[in-house]
């Protein structure tokens, strides 16, 4: 679709524009940009649909369920505005209405996977957790 941060589409154009799993990666700034610039590109009445992870809800059985929020609390703090971004979902449906979005709305999904995991399930964790460097990070 192109750069988030400045689509190359004329003003709304679109009827719905949907995003999904992007908003993580980036800076509260370019986070701002982004929904300006989704609200932009869709038309008055139109959708803006994000779909995007999130870690407070995060456990994995059988460490201790508070050992995760702690992690994720600690990503919040850190330097790096990228991790410090992975709690942001809770704050994204106030940050679309002030962008200036009505109607806003936001469903919850919750996944579930119990041990012992299928083998397709331990391969997504890992690579999920080598892909984010989680594994060189410590609460
Ligand atoms: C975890 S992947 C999600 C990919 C896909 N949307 C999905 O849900 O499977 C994060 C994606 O965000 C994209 N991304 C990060 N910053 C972006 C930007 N400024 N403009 C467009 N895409 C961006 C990356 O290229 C990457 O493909």
């Amino acid at each position: 679709m192109g750069d988030l941060l400045k689509l190359p589409y004329d003003d709304s154009t679109f009827d719905v524009a949907w995003c999904a799993n992007a908003s993580a990666y980036l800076t509260d700034d370019q986070c701002w940009q982004m929904l300006r610039e989704l609200k932009r590109v869709v038309r008055p009445g139109g959708l803006v649909a994000i779909k995007e992870y999130d870690a407070t809800g995060c456990q994995y059985q059988p460490c201790p369920p508070t050992l995760w929020l702690r992690f994720f609390e600690a990503f919040s703090r850190s330097s790096n505005p990228q991790l410090a971004s992975i709690n942001r979902d809770t704050r994204l449906g106030e940050w679309l209405r002030a962008v200036g979005l009505v109607d806003t709305c936001q469903r919850p999904t919750l996944m579930v996977r119990f041990q012992p995991l299928r083998d397709v399930e331990r391969q997504f964790n890992s690579r999920s957790i080598a892909l984010e460097g989680w594994a060189r990070r410590r609460v």
